[in-house]
């Protein structure tokens, strides 16, 4: 197949070209769009044909269940049975924005969207064009990341075509988008309601409107449908082995200078993904001669601006990651607010490869 790409303007959506986008998912076909977090990969979400070509285009396990997207919170209900209280605070706070909702399911949504559960995932998104496009189609469309499986989710186009180019029918560039990670899901299918998976809508944000949720803990089984995203072994997982670097700012620096040089020393290319004031500091470290030659650095953000770090966060991994080098040594940012996001992100990629420092 040939995969036509239409640049949109962010906040002026061309009516033609949305209505060609909205056509296509009407037919089934499968279109990528940007969203305010990652670009979605899009089908019709109430016709199991169109859905079972997301799971082939990606490569994504059966077991993976999808989000459902729609325009407003007026079409919860051709999806989902009931919204308890919680749920419907946080809708209203947070929709349109990065905030998924699980509720229970009615009988129409497909089993292949829900991985067999009796629940669905449902998020209305705030980005122009990905709002154009569900009003536009008048449908509810499942869209995971518009990534191959098991690769970090696209926050560029060019991401999406090192991906899926050939396997989908159109793509809407709208640019970059803002947030760069995932929609912050909540499950209130199970009391207390749980955070499943931390995102641009803080859990901090999340607990001041339903202090009873509490936070997803424990690790899921593969071959189950997955309630929580990115517990399979694979999930976000670069080419290079990546570590997780956590503990205080200076001894964190540290380990990875000396880590360098051990690996430098062995003949290994090692990446250095971290904010951009931590290679700095590690800059003349990492000038000296040991290493010459053998260490990437890319920096995602800034320990000053996390709203940078999670917009640039999985364009730098990738970046770091056509290096070709071995070995990712990754420095965390903390875990609250936003942090929480990044670091549950960084520490999938690391696999439990993460290194906690204490004060030495
Ligand atoms: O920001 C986002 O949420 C992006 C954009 C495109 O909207 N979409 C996204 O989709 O991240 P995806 O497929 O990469 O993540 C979907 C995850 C699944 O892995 C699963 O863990 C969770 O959402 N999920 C979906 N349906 C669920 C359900 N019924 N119960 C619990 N978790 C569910
Ligand atoms: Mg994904």
């Amino acid at each position: 197949m040939k995969t036509r790409i239409i640049q949109i303007d962010r906040e002026r959506p061309d009516p033609a070209a949305v209505e060609e986008a909205a056509a296509l998912l009407r037919a089934g076909k499968l279109v990528v769009f940007p969203t305010e977090t990652v670009y979605g990969l899009g089908a019709h979400a109430l016709d199991p044909i169109a859905v079972q070509k997301i799971f082939d285009a990606k490569e994504r396990p059966a077991n993976d269940p999808l989000i459902v997207h729609i325009a407003h919170i007026g079409q919860v209900g051709q999806c989902a049975v009931g919204m308890p209280a919680g749920a419907r605070k946080l809708a209203l706070s947070f929709w349109a924005g990065p905030l998924t909702l699980v509720l229970q399911k009615k009988p129409e949504v497909p089993d292949l969207v829900t991985a067999g559960l009796e629940t669905v995932a449902l998020r209305v998104p705030s980005h122009r064009v990905a709002r154009a496009l569900m009003e536009m189609a008048a449908l509810p469309i499942a869209a995971p990341s518009a990534n191959r499986f098991s690769r970090p989710s696209p926050t560029t186009v060019a991401h999406v075509i090192d991906d899926l180019d050939g396997r989908v029918d159109l793509i809407l560039d709208g640019g970059p988008t803002d947030i760069g990670l995932e929609s912050t899901i909540v499950d209130f299918t199970v009391d207390p309601p749980v955070l499943r998976r931390p995102g641009g809508i803080t859990f901090e944000q999340v607990h001041s409107l339903v202090p009873e949720v509490v936070v997803q803990t424990g690790q899921a089984d593969d071959t189950q449908p997955q309630t929580a995203p990115g517990q399979m072994s694979r999930h976000y997982a670069p080419k290079a082995e990546l570590t997780l670097y956590e503990g205080p700012v200076d001894a964190v620096r540290r380990h990875i200078a000396a880590d360098v040089r051990t690996a430098a020393a062995k003949g290994d290319r090692i990446g250095i993904l971290a904010p951009e004031e931590d290679l700095s500091a590690l800059a003349p470290e990492l000038a000296g001669r040991a290493s010459a030659g053998r260490v990437e650095t890319i920096p995602y953000g800034s320990r000053a601006d996390l709203e940078r770090s999670g917009r640039e966060l999985y364009a730098s991994i990738r970046a770091l990651d056509a290096t070709g080098v071995a070995k990712i040594f990754a420095v965390g940012v903390g875990a609250d607010g936003l942090a929480r996001a990044i670091h549950d992100r960084l520490s999938r990629a690391a696999a439990g490869k993460i290194k906690t420092i204490v004060q030495d």
